[in-house]
């Protein structure tokens, strides 16, 4: 149910592929609360995906292409955004991951060093260049929100999720380095969320993901959290609501991160031990 919460807001959403990603419900759901968007992916997701389906959906938004790595893309995206909003921006969603790694399945203690700077640079220093790019060209309105999307492998251990969990860590410490900063000069918040394990395209090219979602499920007070629930959330960050909440990493997680061992699991591992 939506509450009007981003009337005559206006946002960019960076990541949407497919009806199962993340920043597709996301953008729907920013749409429904009022905001006005501006959808945006690399180039070659542009060429692959279904985003033209996205655009109709959300009030014809205009789709520009921006590879999140490429500085150049990337202010020509906030000034075409600008053009077409005829204003600054309130929010932006960064919902990008991709490790050449975990695609290509080399293990975690075999990394080429070239992939790991690739996963990096595609999945952490590319939030830090999104929110550059809207420093330098002064883009964001102020008390505007920046939500970048994360995953609990940047606190604890999850083998099959590779340098993606270095990756995680250094995004969500550029998301509270940079928010002090844009926070004292312009009241911009930035947070990240900590979302449960969820089926998509990037999702499901971890190793072992069938077994790290119902392993969270089963671990999880509320169970998974899912791609709608996680929208709804992120319009919440980007809505006044929430105008006092940055340099946080927020778990939106069905309680996952604080639960030690759940019955459900403990009640599995007795029926195995029992079958052997
Ligand atoms: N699916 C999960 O289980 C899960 C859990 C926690 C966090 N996340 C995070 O959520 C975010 C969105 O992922 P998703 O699960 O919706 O999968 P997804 O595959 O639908 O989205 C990933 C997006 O990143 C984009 N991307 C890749 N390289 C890019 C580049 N160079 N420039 C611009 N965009 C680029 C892709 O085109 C794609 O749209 C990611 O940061 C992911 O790590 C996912």
């Amino acid at each position: 149910m939506a509450h009007g919460l981003l009337q005559g807001k206006k946002g960019i959403i960076f990541g949407a592929l497919d009806e199962r990603s993340i920043a597709w419900k996301t953008a729907l759901r920013c749409h429904e609360e009022g905001a006005q968007i501006v959808l945006t992916n690399a180039p070659i997701a542009l060429r692959m995906g279904k985003i033209k389906e996205l655009a109709e959906q959300c009030g014809n938004a205009p789709v520009i292409g921006a590879d999140a790595t490429s500085n150049e893309d990337l202010e020509k995206l906030l000034q075409d955004s600008m053009q077409h909003f005829g204003s600054k921006i309130d929010f932006v969603l960064h919902s990008i991951g991709m490790s050449p790694n975990v695609r290509k399945s080399i293990p975690y203690t075999e990394t080429s060093y070239e992939n790991f700077h690739k996963t990096i640079d595609i999945s952490a220093l590319s939030l830090h260049r999104v929110l550059q790019a809207c420093m330098k060209l002064d883009a964001l309105n102020e008390w505007g929100s920046v939500v970048a999307l994360s995953y609990i492998a940047a606190q604890r251990v999850f083998p099959g999720y590779n340098d993606m969990a270095d990756t995680k860590a250094l995004l969500e410490s550029i998301a509270r380095s940079f928010g002090y900063y844009y926070g004292f000069a312009k009241k911009v918040r930035v947070n990240t969320v900590s979302q449960s394990p969820t089926i998509t395209t990037a999702g499901s090219g971890v190793g072992g993901f069938d077994a790290f979602y119902s392993y969270a499920d089963k671990m999880s007070p509320l169970g998974n959290a899912s791609a709608d629930d996680c929208a709804a959330f992120t319009a919440l960050l980007f809505s006044d609501a929430t105008r006092m909440v940055t340099m946080q990493n927020l778990f939106h997680d069905g309680g996952f991160s604080y639960t030690g061992i759940s019955l459900p699991i403990v009640d599995e591992i007795r029926k195995a031990a029992t079958n052997e």
